[in-house]
């Protein structure tokens, strides 16, 4: 498929079905790490000024997920096959988003608000987009910075590391970031934080958190507060996955609320009208 999808009610209510298939089937697989990890690969190759890569599906080409970067994420990407042979519908842009979304969600983490209606590309971008797990803050700036994100965004979607773990022979790391790696919560911050690194997992660019006065004041707020962890981690997730993605039509349920609050609207002002009226022409003389 090259074209964006029609987002009706059909395409809607596939997606809901795909949804369901999607927690089946992380569930039974113990996946969410991975799952996680495709969306973000799909999505952090975004260039903001040629508005090329971005969340569009080509990591499902093989000379993209066969790369070093990508390694691993083969797995993920035939587990994402699975269902989309049910929801044929469903591009494989929307698919590994909201794989993405329900992973984090079946962990504990908040609910990510998704908008269907990618485009599927055929076209890879190019390789080295992805950061560099060796460098430090200036590198993760960069590379931030030219998908349209910012530093709190870095901070936030870094927490995403409370899932999985490195495996030696697909990125030379080992280990998880934190004690219970199948559970979304704060604790990938409260180990950053910790001088002992209790056998856990730093990455350089992890470390690196450590090392910039603006990133440290996240890295300690959400540390301390797992609500607004999770209230900034839903929106900075649901920015990632909408990188160059500007949805056709407005999200249904918004308009719905629109349409609903119009109406109450008026009804409210005919009752008032209504009230007046009567007052007006019964009221004792
Ligand atoms: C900030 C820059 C980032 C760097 C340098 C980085 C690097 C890495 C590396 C080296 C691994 C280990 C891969 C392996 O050996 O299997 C990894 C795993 C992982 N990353 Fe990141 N990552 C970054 C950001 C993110 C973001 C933004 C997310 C999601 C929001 C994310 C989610 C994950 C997950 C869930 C895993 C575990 C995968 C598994 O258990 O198989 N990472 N990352």
């Amino acid at each position: 498929m090259s074209g964006a999808p029609v987002v009706d009610a059909d395409y809607l209510k596939e997606i809901e079905r795909a949804r369901r298939d999607l927690r089946a089937l992380i569930y039974s697989k113990q996946c969410a790490p991975i799952m996680l990890r495709v969306a973000w690969h799909d999505a952090g190759t975004y260039d903001a000024k040629t508005k090329t890569g971005g969340p569009n599906g080509s990591i499902r080409n093989e000379e993209e997920y066969k790369r070093d970067e990508n390694k691993g994420l083969e797995k993920a990407i035939e587990f994402c096959e699975e269902v989309k042979a049910k929801h044929p519908k469903i591009t494989y842009a929307d698919l590994y988003q909201l794989a993405g979304v329900v992973a984090v969600e079946v962990t504990g983490g908040p609910i990510i608000d998704f908008v269907p209606g990618r485009k599927d590309s055929s076209v890879s971008p190019n390789k080295g987009l992805l950061p560099d797990a060796t460098k430090g803050v200036q590198h993760l700036k960069d590379i931030f910075y030219r998908m349209g994100l910012s530093d709190k965004d870095i901070v936030a979607l870094s927490g995403g590391h409370t899932l999985g773990k490195a495996h030696n022979e697909r990125s030379g790391f080992d280990g998880p970031w934190t004690k219970d790696p199948m559970k979304f919560d704060n604790t990938y911050f409260k180990e950053l934080l910790k001088d002992t690194s209790n056998g856990l997992l730093k990455l350089p660019t992890d470390k690196a958190l450590m090392e910039d006065p603006t990133f440290l004041g996240y890295v300690k707020l959400y540390a301390d507060d797992e609500e607004t962890f999770f209230k900034d981690y839903a929106a900075s997730h649901k920015k990632l996955s909408e990188l160059g993605f500007t949805p056709s039509v407005p999200p249904s349920k918004f308009a719905g609320v629109n349409t609903t609050l119009l109406a109450l609207g008026a009804v409210a002002v005919i009752v008032a009208a209504a009230v007046v009226l009567l007052c007006y022409f019964y009221h004792p003389r």
